[in-house]
């Protein structure tokens, strides 16, 4: 006999495998919450950043709102709390969010750290509030939503894309051999959630030339691929006193990454490269 369960914001699913037949029960939030009116309520505080731009009266400038959550009717991440604030105390909350599964970046800074939200445990500890902002130095669009435009514009000047000079081989496949495609790994796997490069300090003050950690991993992704031919101009494209050279190393961007990625590492293989590209152009 084999048990498995999981729960969404309302439901709390269970699958019996009995070896011969599978059993799967449902047990809604009704049920729960009969059973959690015998339980002494956990209110939990959440402080959140709201502001409007359309906004009238106290909401013209950004405010906190303090929202109370009774942990005991509620997932254990943010993201559960945020949805329970949106369908249960203020509809008017907005925030971005739809795979809940650590992918498509429900992107906010919760307790002073850059993070996905469905990623985020609540902290239990029922004394403390929980802040949550949007993610720092963007400018927002309403409450927790950042404008994300100057970071996609940023990506895609990067042209994050297989480019080749031969013509015959498009619309081909382009194979790889393992070694080169495992020089990949840790670089593939970014959502572009934007916490690292909101959490260097110098794409703070640069944003508008500096490229920032997130697009400088995803150029030398590109840059390091042994089926593109582009190398030489892709880093044409950085050699100048911003684009790349404004990171300081100062290493936030790794310590702020949702997905233990490393961008710190990749843009310092980046400074390695161009270096070498630059002294190669001189002799
Ligand atoms: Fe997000 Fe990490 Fe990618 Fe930066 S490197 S955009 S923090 S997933
Ligand atoms: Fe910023 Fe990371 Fe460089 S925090 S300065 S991009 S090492």
């Amino acid at each position: 006999i084999s048990i498995l369960y999981y729960l969404n914001t309302s439901n709390v699913f269970a699958h019996l495998n009995l070896g011969t037949s599978l059993i799967c029960v449902r047990f809604s939030a009704t049920a729960a919450a009969a059973q959690s009116t015998e339980q002494e309520p956990r209110l939990k505080t959440f402080s959140v950043y709201r502001w409007n731009p359309e906004g009238e009266g106290d909401m013209k400038l950004p405010v906190m709102h303090k929202y109370k959550v009774d942990l005991n009717n509620c997932g254990p991440m943010v993201l559960d709390a945020l949805i329970k604030i949106k369908n249960e105390l203020d509809p008017t909350l907005t925030f971005r969010r739809s795979c809940r599964e650590g992918i498509c970046g429900v992107l906010m800074n919760i307790g002073g750290t850059n993070t996905l939200a469905c990623l985020a445990r609540i902290d239990t500890n029922l004394s403390k509030t929980t802040k949550i902002y949007p993610l720092p130095h963007m400018y927002v669009v309403k409450d927790l939503v950042p404008d994300m435009n100057n970071f996609y514009a940023q990506y895609r000047s990067i042209e994050p894309f297989l480019k080749q000079k031969d013509a015959s081989k498009l619309g081909k496949e382009n194979h790889q051999t393992v070694e080169d495609r495992q020089k990949l790994d840790g670089l593939y796997e970014c959502i572009l959630c934007a916490c690292c490069s909101t959490s260097c300090p110098s794409y703070w003050w640069s944003s508008d030339k500096y490229l920032g950690p997130a697009v400088l991993m995803q150029a030398y992704r590109w840059i390091i691929d042994s089926r593109d031919e582009f190398q030489k101009e892709r880093l044409d494209r950085m050699n100048d006193p911003f684009s790349l050279y404004k990171c300081h190393t100062i290493m936030n961007c790794t310590k702020a990454c949702p997905k233990g990625l490393n961008p710190g590492l990749a843009i310092a293989e980046l400074k390695k490269m161009l270096a070498s590209h630059n002294s190669a152009e001189v002799s």
